[in-house]
């Protein structure tokens, strides 16, 4: 059974709990996270609640529970939701305050829910995912998980209603990341992703993906390409909480190595799996 949290109590994930006056909704005043739960686990999460911490902290909220109580709520919710393969989604916003810019003096509000996680179709993972380049018109502080999508949204809507999966986002004559997810390529046995800038999220995936290609002995560079050098991959992926490492099958129409799924792509996502 799906799940919410606002505030301090459990409530049907569909009853009106939110005032008007809610910064999160009125502002996007807030930050947030996604957590995969594995047979009622959740994975990484230290490194999930570590992230949110930094992106709380970024925006000067301080969160109103220590890492360890969140922890121990979003067990325990999970736990209450009896999903075995969930995804938690949890933010914390400044606060419910008569609408102002100026930060209010009030405590913030933290909201949460568990639900059935998402699903990518399995052939997508067999025959990769199409995708085309978008603009990065999004502001200069993408490290931080900010409630605020506008730019995301638009260009997801955009790319689908294309026939694509995933946007990715060019700034400056490089590949920063897609709307939801970071960017990985394979050319001739290296891995290659985008460094940690403020251009794009440190992606809790992209660690994991990074830290188990070293442990393969695979080659691995954090350093800034072009659309022209994912054009030429041998192979090419993207990663993300939700999708895992979900293979790019073309990117604006043209295919990346033959189309299909690499040996390195597949290498690392069953090492993922695994890991799960
Ligand atoms: C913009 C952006 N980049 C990258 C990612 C991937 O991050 P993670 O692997 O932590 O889910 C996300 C996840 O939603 C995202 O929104």
């Amino acid at each position: 059974m799906s799940i919410g949290f606002f505030n301090g109590e459990f409530i049907d994930i569909d009853k009106a709990v939110i005032p008007i006056d809610e910064r999160g909704h009125q502002f996007g005043d807030g930050v947030y996270e996604v957590v995969k739960v594995y047979n009622a686990k959740p994975f990484l999460i230290d490194a999930h609640l570590e992230r949110f911490e930094k992106s709380a902290s970024n925006i000067s909220i301080k969160l109103p529970y220590s890492l360890d109580e969140l922890k121990k709520l979003i067990l325990e919710v999970i736990e209450r939701s009896g999903i075995k393969d969930a995804e938690v989604y949890f933010q914390v916003t400044r606060g419910i305050a008569p609408r102002n810019h100026l930060f209010p003096n009030v405590e913030p509000s933290f909201t949460l829910t568990v639900k059935p996680a998402r699903k990518v179709p399995e052939q997508s993972y067999e025959h990769g995912v199409q995708t085309v380049i978008a603009e990065d018109d999004r502001w200069a502080k993408c490290h931080i998980k900010s409630l605020n999508l506008l730019p995301n949204i638009l260009a997801k809507q955009n790319a689908v209603e294309a026939g694509s999966f995933e946007a990715i986002f060019e700034k400056d004559g490089f590949i920063a990341e897609g709307t939801s997810s970071n960017v990985f390529v394979v050319k001739d046995k290296v891995l290659y992703t985008t460094p940690l800038t403020s251009n794009i999220l440190p992606g809790i995936t992209r660690a994991a993906v990074l830290q188990i290609a070293r442990e393969k002995g695979i080659e691995v560079k954090e350093e800034k390409f072009t659309k022209d050098f994912l054009l030429n991959a041998d192979e090419a992926f993207i990663t993300s909480t939700s999708v895992e490492l979900l293979p790019i099958r073309s990117v604006d129409g043209h295919l990346i190595g033959d189309g299909a799924p690499g040996a390195i792509t597949k290498a690392l996502h069953q090492s993922f799996k695994a890991m799960c």
